[in-house]
């Protein structure tokens, strides 16, 4: 199928194919619509579309609009979510062309890249009403209040957009944002992220003001490229182009900022370098409110622009697995053949949810030399945000770091914690990371669970795993089975 045009078009997809519950029932934004959306997700409920908002007459919000993994394949028209990795990828991994047919085979995949690329407009319907910003425009829109002890409402899913104004790069993150009045909000942008890097940059040039805008509501890809940890300088509207399979329409505001066109909410304003507030509580995806709380940059909003009958997204997030474990799941899988470019020897990974992406990764490695998995432990504590991650746990290839069974098997018969467990001490962490000793800074653990060569085993061999003789099986396998049977077909069985 084409890509879905805008987040309203992925609505009526959703309804069409039965994975949209419309309520309605008159429900308010503060504490009742994330209470119902944590909900439907721990019930690993559909999407969900509130047609009665109190406070907001003529608004809709959407919430859990990705539940699953499978959906999003779908939406996203691939079988698996790798394939967008090896879109990014392939043009310099595939096998290079010598014959003609193969030259010409190779530069259509080339050309597919250009396809990704952006196109600019000047049409966009969230131009249907403009709100200046002396009147307020904050107050007209349904953000959530998402925990009963947070300290305001939250825009929980904005695309915060940044340009690099030397190279004309968008950054496009999802920052949550704390709102303080009719025209200002908190940018909770963390130190390691894009929007942090451009605020840093402004000030080293003496710049007050950094020009941005904020896109809520878009078409699934847009939305998912913006959560992605796509390191600067790659344009994330490029990305986003990437994961859809087609580019998207950029409409230029008058502050220069390029925009998704398909929003359904644009604010358009000015982070004040030099003007830090304090930003929090806020119940996060640690399951944790915030702790301590710290200052982030202001956000005058100057314009608001919104469609007609809009229709306001907002993500919920608590004690895991909420909508956010399936976005990191997504990501998992879109930036596994990338990690598997840069570190051949990873089979797998996997970011178990209840370890919150920064808490926890397992991954899987052919090991041919000794020291590999400290080596493959340092390098992801070196790059992008697999640098956040606090616990890596690193097992052989023959261990599918999914089956968290065979994980702790191999963490618990192949660990000698004196020669296998590293410690980086005093290191950057996630800054919601509740162990921090310091804001962004704690700790990190590396397990070498994998089977040692003699060289890291004191010259020894390691031990061969126990493995059944086949003669014998092939004997003994019909017979256990017609004796389970019988057992297990008695009524009364356990
Ligand atoms: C629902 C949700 C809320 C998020 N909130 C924040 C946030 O408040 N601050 C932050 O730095 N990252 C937050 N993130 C993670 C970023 O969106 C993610 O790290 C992304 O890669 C940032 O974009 P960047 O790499 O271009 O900076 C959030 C992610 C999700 C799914």
């Amino acid at each position: 199928m084409d890509p879905l045009k805008d987040m309203r078009e992925y609505i009526q997809w959703l309804e069409k194919n039965n994975i949209l519950i419309k309520v309605n029932d008159e429900l308010s934004p503060i504490l009742e619509i994330p209470a119902f959306l944590r909900k439907v997700m721990y019930s690993k409920g559909p999407a969900v579309l509130f047609e009665k908002i109190k406070g907001f007459e003529n608004w809709k919000i959407a919430g859990n609009l990705f539940p699953n993994l499978d959906l999003i394949k779908s939406t996203l028209s691939v079988n698996n979510l790798e394939e967008i990795g090896n879109r990014m990828i392939e043009p310099i991994t595939s096998p290079i062309p010598f014959g003609l047919l193969d030259k010409v085979k190779a530069l259509g995949e080339v050309s597919k890249l250009s396809s990704y690329f952006p196109k600019k407009t000047s049409k966009a319907a969230f131009t249907e009403n403009i709100i200046d910003g002396k009147d307020n425009p904050l107050e007209k829109i349904p953000f959530f209040k998402t925990w009963p002890n947070d300290g305001g409402r939250y825009a929980t899913y904005p695309m915060v957009i940044t340009m690099d104004q030397d190279k004309k790069i968008i950054n496009m993150g999802v920052y949550r944002m704390m709102i303080i009045d009719g025209n200002k909000a908190v940018i909770h942008w963390q130190i390691h992220k894009r929007g942090a890097l451009m605020h840093m940059k402004a000030i080293e040039s003496s710049k007050e003001e950094i020009p941005i805008a904020v896109a809520i509501g878009s078409d699934p890809g847009t939305m998912l490229a913006s959560v992605s940890p796509v390191p600067y300088p790659i344009d994330k509207s490029l990305f986003a182009g990437i994961i859809r399979g087609k580019g998207i329409e950029l409409y230029e505001l008058d502050n220069g900022i390029m925009v998704p066109s398909n929003a359904e909410i644009i604010l358009e304003g000015r982070v004040l370098t030099n003007k830090l507030v304090e930003e929090g509580p806020f119940g996060d995806h640690w399951g944790y409110y915030d702790k301590p709380i710290e200052k982030y940059p202001l956000f005058i909003v100057d314009k608001a622009y919104i469609r007609n009958d809009p229709i306001y997204f907002g993500s919920v997030v608590g004690l895991p697995p909420l909508e956010d474990a399936v976005l990191g799941k997504a990501i998992e899988r879109m930036f596994k053949p990338i990690m598997q470019v840069l570190l051949p020897e990873i089979i797998e990974i996997n970011y178990p949810v209840e370890g919150v992406f920064q808490g926890m990764l397992i991954v899987s490695i052919k090991k041919r030399y000794p020291g590999q998995a400290k080596k493959v432990m340092s390098a992801l504590w070196g790059i992008g945000q697999s640098s956040l991650t606090k616990i890596i746990i690193v097992v052989d290839n023959d261990v599918d770091p999914h089956d968290l069974g065979k994980v702790i098997w191999s963490i618990s018969c192949n660990v000698n914690p004196e020669r296998d467990v590293l410690i980086l001490s005093n290191s950057h962490s996630d800054a919601l990371d509740p162990s921090n000793l310091y804001p962004s800074f704690g700790s990190k653990l590396g397990i070498d669970a994998t089977r040692k060569m003699p060289e890291e085993n004191w010259g020894k061999p390691w031990p061969k795993i126990v493995e059944e003789d086949e003669e014998i099986l092939r004997k003994i396998e019909p017979l256990v089975n017609n004796y389970l049977k019988k057992v297990q077909n008695n009524p009364n069985y356990y």
